[in-house]
């Protein structure tokens, strides 16, 4: 997807389609209203009549206009004059999208930066229209042997001569985080066999060869077990794949600057391992490493841009499978931290993945630890596939992470991270149990990584609900890369 900045009049866009505002279902906006003469007042007849609905996001293709440079009119339904909702607006800039997609047109001109969105700036409005756009011509057609019909391919933002510079820059960072969603979705979308442990490394260090501030290393069996990482291991037995530890280090900041320590549970496909899975809906456990591609994604954005801050990316890659050699309920292993583990339930192996990682982090001296996770069906339940689940050993982290989540539209929710919930993983053969029952699953998950970073200030995103999509849309949806810069762009101020 091209994004431009587009100057000058409405009427002499040239363009497939020129997408302007019409607010309560009978006002034309001013980009509109430019356009209505020109158009002999073709545009306030059909708002007249009532053919645009009043709900925002409601649309309406004028698809032979005469008299002006656009060959096409989309008009979009942008609630009231005087200021709109975020939610409308995202709305509003998603269903012009979809608009497009259907009329299977290729390019646009949109005028809908003019439309005021309450709390919000330019900026903004330039990044959520820049992200629909994007977001609604994406397509994984990797593994179709015919390739599907065309997407909406170009996007113009018309702009005041005095907006058009901050337009233009908000831009570059759209691009930037449209790239690194685009790479996140389809990690997460290729299948177990093509995006194993070897591919996420590959296309960590082909990411890190693109750009000069970021640096790829991979460790591989040997190394984790020289380094005590018992725990990791413990999941990769029972794969003919190597696990790999893949560190993606981004040096945008001075020398002394401590850096964000990103975490992404990165199981390739998850069967469950000897405690095996039910067969239904199996083939979704492929997106068990969205975490991991959220970090890689959020690591291309990030060095896109070339924000002033340092960033490490710690992916822990293996799948999980039965085996002969595999681990067994009961087994006990010892993780790098020193702390036994027992494994009572194979299936619990991100926080088997995740602990060694997060105890390997330490070693950056990090301002802050995140880690990304598909960790628990339990948070499915919970919060369902709007928000993921924040839990976070510091109140300051958990705050500027629920913020960031709310300015960039991909929202967290927090849940308690108390001492009181620790006692379900007390083991009577081991210093913990990797599973605490049924209840609070989400929570026992997090009190077990919370016990591998006392040393720093921590948060964690189960991503269980929001990384992917299931039924007919079903696919990789790239979350939480857009908090996950959000929260990055604010830090780098
Ligand atoms: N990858 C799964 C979590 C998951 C399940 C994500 C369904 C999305 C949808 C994780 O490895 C897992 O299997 N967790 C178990 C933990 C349990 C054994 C304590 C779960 O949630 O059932
Ligand atoms: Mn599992
Ligand atoms: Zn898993």
């Amino acid at each position: 997807m091209e994004f431009s900045v587009k100057r000058g009049l409405p009427q002499k866009q040239k363009s497939a389609c020129l997408i302007v505002a019409v607010h309560g279902g009978k006002h034309l906006s001013a980009a509109a209203t430019a356009l209505d003469k020109p158009l002999r007042g073709a545009l306030s007849r059909v708002v007249q009549r009532g053919d645009v609905g009043a709900k925002p996001g409601d649309t309406l293709l004028l698809p032979d206009v005469h008299g002006i440079e656009a060959e096409r009119v989309l008009l979009v339904a942008c609630g009231r004059r005087d200021g709109i909702s975020a939610g409308d607006y995202a709305k509003a800039v998603r269903s012009a999208a979809a608009a497009l997609k259907t009329h299977k047109l290729r390019s646009a001109v949109s005028a809908l930066l003019e439309v005021e969105v309450k709390g919000h700036d330019l900026a903004w409005k330039v990044d959520q229209h820049a992200r629909a756009a994007a977001a609604a011509a994406y397509r994984f057609d990797e593994h179709k042997s015919k390739p599907g019909g065309a997407v909406p391919s170009r996007l113009g933002l018309l702009a005041s001569d005095d907006d058009a510079p901050a337009v233009r820059e908000a831009l570059r960072r759209a691009r930037a985080l449209a790239d690194g969603l685009k790479l996140a979705r389809d990690l997460g979308n290729r299948p177990g066999n093509v995006c194993t442990p070897t591919h996420l490394a590959e296309t960590a260090v082909e990411l890190a060869g693109r750009h000069d501030k970021l640096e790829c290393t991979v460790l591989e069996e040997a190394e984790m077990e020289t380094l005590g990482m018992g725990a990791l291991l413990s999941v990769a037995r029972g794969s003919r794949q190597p696990a790999k530890l893949i560190v993606l280090e981004y040096r945008g900041g001075s020398e002394g600057d401590k850096p964000v320590v990103l975490v992404g549970k990165g199981v390739t496909f998850d069967s469950g391992g000897i405690s095996i899975k039910p067969g239904a809906g199996m083939d979704e456990m492929k997106f068990d490493m969205c975490g991991a591609a959220s970090v890689l994604g959020t690591l291309s954005a990030v060095a896109d841009l070339g924000l002033p801050l340092n960033v490490v990316g710690l992916v822990p890659a293996t799948e999980n499978l039965p085996d002969g050699n595999a681990s067994k309920p009961g087994d006990i292993v010892t993780s790098m931290s020193g702390q036994t583990i027992e494994i009572l339930n194979t299936d619990a192996e991100g926080r088997l993945i995740l602990c060694d990682a997060l105890t390997y982090s330490a070693r950056y001296e990090p301002a802050v630890v995140i880690d990304i996770a598909t960790l628990t069906g339990a948070c499915v339940i919970a919060l369902g596939e709007h928000a993921s689940g924040l839990l976070s050993n510091d109140d300051q982290l958990a705050a500027d992470l629920l913020a960031a989540g709310e300015r960039s539209g991909d929202r967290a929710w927090r849940l308690p991270l108390w001492e009181d919930y620790q006692k379900q993983l007390d083991s009577p053969f081991a210093d913990m149990a990797n599973v605490g029952g049924r209840a609070a699953g989400t929570i026992t998950a997090a009190c077990f990584l919370a016990r591998f970073t006392r040393n720093y200030h921590w948060a964690h995103l189960d991503i269980a609900g929001t990384a992917w999509l299931s039924g007919k849309s079903k696919g990789a949806s790239g979350r939480p890369v857009a908090l996950l810069f959000e929260y990055l762009a604010t830090r780098a101020g």
